[in-house]
């Protein structure tokens, strides 16, 4: 079996995290430090601040920004739940805006539509690994005041025009889940130029501490430990190594695939660095693909199978919208290994699989 995604973790992770362990200190602590300032530096940030995941990373990027109970929060529903969840957190209301069907991110042309006196904040998502359209968005995001946060969980090392996603708006935030670019275990850190929530997100991802035992606000334990963080250290390392070989990975599916007319491969934009967190195609009669490949033996995907506010709990809140291109994408699309992984036999495997599919 061909799995779909694979964590690569080598001696010296293993040999980082027994050094923590052993010198005793667990929580967060110099390695946190550490892996925040190399993290800072990759993405050309003045700050970066470790949390305990992706998830709580947004979390806490919202919280900073002031966003909170009442206002309006334009996101993508072509997404993981995180995404959306995280407004929830805050009291906010996620609006949904379509997708571009080409890029499966969100649609600035849309945008403007779904901006009300409440709307607050666009928090966009470089799915895939391929940057959103962030040019346009933050015009958009300074036209009218909104803070605009980048979703970069799936995007660790993407270029857009040249520059790292991560510094291409005022906010990011980004996940280390085993399944991600690179892996802390669960992990996840928020970049950004602003001191003040920089500032702010310190104190929020550990119980709202100015001082110790001076609690100024309401804050959680969102923190990272410093075991995540030694093996973030490595893996930051790595990481350009690892997105080169997801690049050639993608680039040899595509060479081969890219002929056949029942299937169609990803679109990458011009002058940005797609770094294919998933290499996912569109297909007719998904079901009987999902069925064929488990019977061949390679490992897929389905990112995402409904748009968010599909899912029981958004239709429960009554956070429906209509967003045809999202439906469409969410019943077409299939994603093929393409991890760091692989050997040129697993990926002669996936192509021959994928040609002689019985229409
Ligand atoms: C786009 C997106 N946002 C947020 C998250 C949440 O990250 P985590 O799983 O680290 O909480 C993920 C991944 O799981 C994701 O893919």
């Amino acid at each position: 079996m061909i799995p779909i995604a694979s964590p690569i973790i080598e001696d010296d992770e293993i040999q980082e995290v027994v050094k923590v362990l052993r010198s005793g200190f667990l929580a967060q602590g110099p390695k946190v430090e550490e892996f925040e300032k190399a993290f800072a530096d990759y993405t050309n940030s003045r700050y970066a601040v470790a949390t305990s995941s992706g998830t709580t990373a947004l979390h806490v990027a919202l919280l900073a920004a002031g966003v909170g109970k009442g206002d309006e929060v334009i996101t993508t529903p072509f997404s993981f739940a995180a995404t959306a969840n995280a407004a929830l957190y805050v009291g906010a209301r996620p609006v949904f805006v379509d997708i571009d069907p080409q890029t499966y991110n969100i649609n600035p042309e849309k945008i403007e539509d779904a901006i009300t006196r409440d709307t607050k904040a666009i928090v966009v998502v470089h799915l895939y690994g391929q940057p959103a359209e962030m040019d346009h968005i933050n015009d958009i995001g300074e036209d009218n005041e909104l803070i605009v946060i980048e979703d970069a969980a799936q995007a660790h090392g993407a270029l857009y025009h040249g520059r790292k996603v991560g510094s291409l708006a005022d906010i990011a935030c980004f996940s280390f889940y085993p399944t991600k670019n690179i892996t802390t275990g669960e992990g996840g850190m928020i970049t950004t130029d602003d001191e003040d929530i920089a500032h702010l997100a310190r104190m929020i991802r550990s119980h709202g501490e100015g001082a110790r035992y001076e609690h100024v606000l309401l804050g959680y334990n969102f923190r990272m430990t410093d075991i995540a963080a030694a093996i973030g250290i490595v893996q930051l390392k790595k990481l350009e190594k690892f997105n080169n070989r997801r690049i050639k990975n993608a680039e040899y599916l595509t060479e081969n695939l890219e002929v056949l007319d029942y299937i169609k491969t990803p679109y990458v934009m011009d002058d940005a660095k797609h770094v294919f967190h998933q290499y996912t195609v569109r297909v007719k009669n998904r079901e009987k693909w999902m069925e064929y490949l488990r019977g061949e033996g390679i490992g897929f995907g389905v990112y995402y199978p409904r748009p968010i506010y599909r899912q029981p709990l958004y239709k429960d809140l009554g956070f429906g919208a209509s967003c045809p291109e999202a439906e469409k994408a969410s019943r077409e699309v299939l994603s093929l290994p393409v991890h760091p992984n692989l050997t040129m036999d697993d990926l002669d495997r996936i192509i021959d699989a994928v040609e002689n599919f019985p229409v």
